[in-house]
């Protein structure tokens, strides 16, 4: 009889390794760690003007308040003082000009936080005001750029757009989002012995920080450690933003030569830290009488904020992802890259991509409501092919379509085509709640943008009493990063998954880690921790033939036993028995992405190893007299190859599909005249709440393995399943569209679609928009 193969860890439903520990609150956040005596605590001085010439810093009310230790300034920075992002264009703290309310001008040091906080308001700034650029098309009039446009062409758009029997124009805009990870932005700074430093820091990305501290206080990388054993969720804001706390607070612990821990409070860290970038689009599109796309030519005026900081990539990701899943081709594509006074946007969840999406989508549903067609026809009919119109506008070649059979199963088990006509029926007898529908698909380039990013590092021990430490260079936000690694190290080596733990991510155990973002986490740092697990088995496997004369090859491991021909024994044996022997019991593993390339100057070649898909289906309905909105139900095929973790997986589905959905509903950020951001709080800056999960919500995933080789066949799963929100957004147009009936013009919307933004819609193009409350 044959033995039941052991179970293995991939493919099961493990719980995070830290849920029940973190729903105990026994788990350590940076705010968590218990202080050192002499920490101090820091808050922001911060520009109350867009733009202008500060002048002066008079600190003397704020230091003679009780509790209060000092003042940094830009002047207090022992090294460059100007952040060591890769644009080189933020200074640390304003030191001549401000550029965006909200810019850090120094820190107030005192000995508790309230303290702290209460003496930064009372530092006098005086600033010279300036014109200010508050959205990015006054920015784009005056050729304001952070970074040089980019144009992407393909064929001839122009000559495609004259000889199309139909041709539509357009302009909206997509607002931005605040990250509102439920931990704010913090980090704690440290000086250790002889010019050494530990930095305790939310970060996505700990090497980074480490880069930028150092380059601060003038040492080299190897005297700063930085550790972060878990982020409260990051995504995207705190791949960045969080270096900034960092190398403040360090400056701080420098000057005064005490721990510095800086914790922004929410409205802080609202006013003060970057968003998804706020779009604003132009475009003209040809098309038959079918809907096929014959010409487009599409601006993306892309709001940067003060800084570059992110926004090259980020601009780049949204001229990939502005085919979606269409085959477009004659195109032209412009983006330019807009310098406004407003906090240096950021990466998002999507990275570009949605802003990208939103884009095409919109432009499909506005030519199939002209044609008078089914949106989810037209959709069809512009999909890439699977042998020809399978090149990207950025000349990838798209080898792994699933969209057409992927898009027909959901439509099927969705009941897409019942649901149209029995929404049509029910809009011809409700009068004032009218329902929409929508099916929309997602293909995510995944790979960084940067290609040098591609690579990862892990250092896998294994004790002598067989129990495994996993260090890799990916952080942990929530995501389930490393319990995903877990379980690969775990049936790499053939052992329980509870004989693994995964250590805080530190840059001293593995160098030079990208930060944690565009998805790739464990497919990066999962197969270097394989790659270091592999050399451990390896060794232990030519150990155990040495003892049984067998074939390396005929040595298995598997459920916390190692088999030979001759017989099995106990893994903790055989490790203990190996230490004894002088068997090296721990190992590095290195991993890079195959088959990327492209070029930065024309953003062609290959810059993806694979696509992740996905579609979406979903109900809405609508409120003619209030534009109240509700998602009423969300049906989703998506595709995460064979999945590692299933319940891992649906949960960053459905947590991505609803963060989406804010973005696109009810998440409004909204600047004053004076470039204040006027919603900087939970009472104006609404984020989805429990009570607005679909009722109805299913989430299956599509039946096949990566068809590239990657970590156990799985494919990214953090960011594409965002997109599928883009399915809310259509649906309400659709819905806009059905109240008013056949023949009643485009739907003209901005992003994001609030009661305000429905009821206006609702009125048709005819009307004059209302004064807006503020530029976005
Ligand atoms: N899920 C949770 N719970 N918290 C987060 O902060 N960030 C998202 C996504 N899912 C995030 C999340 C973003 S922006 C990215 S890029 C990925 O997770 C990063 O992790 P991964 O590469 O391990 O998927
Ligand atoms: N995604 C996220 N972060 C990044 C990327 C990307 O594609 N490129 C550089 N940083
Ligand atoms: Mo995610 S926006 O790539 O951190």
């Amino acid at each position: 009889m044959k033995a039941a193969p052991a179970p293995t860890a991939c493919g099961t439903s493990l719980p995070h390794e830290s849920a029940r520990a973190q729903v105990m609150g026994a788990v350590t956040y940076v705010d968590d760690i218990p202080e050192i005596q002499g920490t101090l605590f820091a808050a922001p001085i911060t520009s109350t003007v867009a733009h202008g010439r500060l002048l002066g810093v008079d600190s003397s009310a704020a230091l003679a308040m009780p509790g209060v230790h000092g003042v940094v300034l830009a002047a207090d920075i022992p090294g460059s003082p100007i952040l060591a992002a890769f644009a080189h264009d933020e200074p640390i703290f304003a030191q001549d000009t401000v550029q965006h309310v909200g810019q850090v001008v120094g820190l107030v040091l005192a000995s508790s936080v309230m303290a702290a906080r209460r003496a930064a308001r009372r530092v006098k700034l005086q600033i010279e005001p300036l014109p200010a650029l508050l959205d990015p098309r006054s920015a784009h009039a005056q050729a304001s750029y952070v970074l040089p446009p980019v144009h992407v062409r393909r064929g001839d758009a122009a000559a495609a757009l004259q000889r199309a029997p139909h041709q539509l124009s357009g302009s909206f805009e997509v607002g931005g989002q605040e990250h509102f990870y439920l931990e704010g932005q913090v980090a704690y700074a440290v000086p250790q012995e002889q010019r050494q430093w530990l930095v305790y820091s939310s970060t996505q990305h700990p090497g980074e920080v480490q880069h930028w501290v150092a380059h601060a206080l003038g040492l080299d990388s190897h005297r700063v450690r930085v550790e972060c054993r878990r982020m409260g969720g990051g995504f995207g804001g705190k791949e960045t933003q969080a270096g900034h706390l960092a190398v403040w607070a360090a400056v701080a612990a420098h000057k005064f030569g005490r721990p510095v821990k800086l914790r922004l409070d929410r409205d802080d860290d609202f006013i003060i830290t970057g968003k998804r970038h706020p779009f604003a689009y132009d475009y003209t599109v040809g098309f038959d009488d079918s809907g096929r796309l014959m010409g487009l030519d599409l601006t993306l005026l892309v709001n940067c904020g003060f800084s570059a900081d992110l926004s090259g990539p980020v601009a780049d990701r949204a001229i990939f992802h502005s085919d979606n899943a269409y085959f477009l081709e004659d195109v032209a594509i412009h983006s330019y890259r807009c310098k406004t006074n407003t906090q240096s946007h950021t990466a998002f969840r999507g990275f570009g991509g949605p802003q990208g999406v939103i884009a095409i989508e919109t432009i499909l549903g506005d030519i199939a409501r002209h044609l008078g067609l089914d949106p989810l026809d037209v959709r069809l009919r512009n999909l890439y092919g699977t042998n020809e119109r399978h090149v990207t506008h950025y000349q990838m070649t798209v080898e792994d379509n699933i969209l057409e059979p992927l898009i027909t199963r959901l439509a099927h088990t969705a009941r897409y085509r019942e649901r149209r006509e029995a929404i049509a029926r029910w809009n011809a007898q409700s009068p004032v709640v009218k329902r929409g529908l929508a099916l929309t698909p997602v293909k995510f380039g995944i790979s960084f943008t940067a290609t040098l990013f591609n690579q990862a590092g892990a250092l896998v021990h294994v004790y002598t009493d067989g129990s495994v430490m996993v260090n890799h260079g990916g952080t942990e936000m929530g995501q389930g990063l490393h319990t995903k690694v877990a379980q690969v190290v775990a049936d790499e080596l053939g052992v329980p998954f509870d004989r693994v733990l995964v250590s805080a991510s530190d840059t001293a155990r593995v160098p030079n880690a990208s930060a944690t973002a565009a998805s790739a986490g464990t497919d990066l740092n999962g197969r270097a921790a394989q790659f270091a697990a592999r050399n451990i088995r390896q060794n232990l496997a030519a150990f155990v033939c040495g003892l049984d004369g067998c074939g390396a090859g005929e040595v298995q491991f598997a459920g916390g036993l190692v088999s030979t021909p001759r017989g099995t024994r106990p893994f903790n044996d055989v490790v203990a028995q190996a230490y004894a022997n002088r068997i090296q019991l721990w190992s590095d593993g290195f991993y890079r992405t195959p088959k990327i390339h492209y070029d930065k100057t024309t953003l062609t070649g290959r810059p993806f190893y694979y696509f992740a898909y996905g579609a979406a289906c979903t109900e809405v309905a609508i409120d003619t007299l209030t534009g109240e909105n509700r998602v009423l139900a969300v049906d989703i095929l998506h595709d995460v190859g064979q999945s590692i973790n299933p319940a891992l997986d649906v949960g960053q589905i459905e947590g991505g599909f609803i963060q989406g959905m804010g973005w696109l509903t009810t998440e409004e950020l909204v600047w004053n005249a004076s470039g204040k951001l006027a919603t900087h709080a939970p009472s104006t800056y609404k984020i989805p709440a429990t009570g607005d999960t679909p009722p109805h919500m299913r989430v299956d995933f599509w039946p096949e393995p990566n068809r590239e080789d990657n970590v156990f066949g799985s494919k990214a799963v953090g960011e594409p399943p965002f997109m599928l929100a883009i399915s809310v957004w259509e649906a309400l147009r659709d819905a806009v569209a059905q109240a008013r009936g056949p023949h009643s013009g485009p739907v003209r919307m901005d992003a994001p679609a609030t009661a305000e933004r429905v009821l206006w819609a609702l009125r048709g193009p005819g009307a004059t928009a209302p004064e807006s409350p503020g530029s976005r």
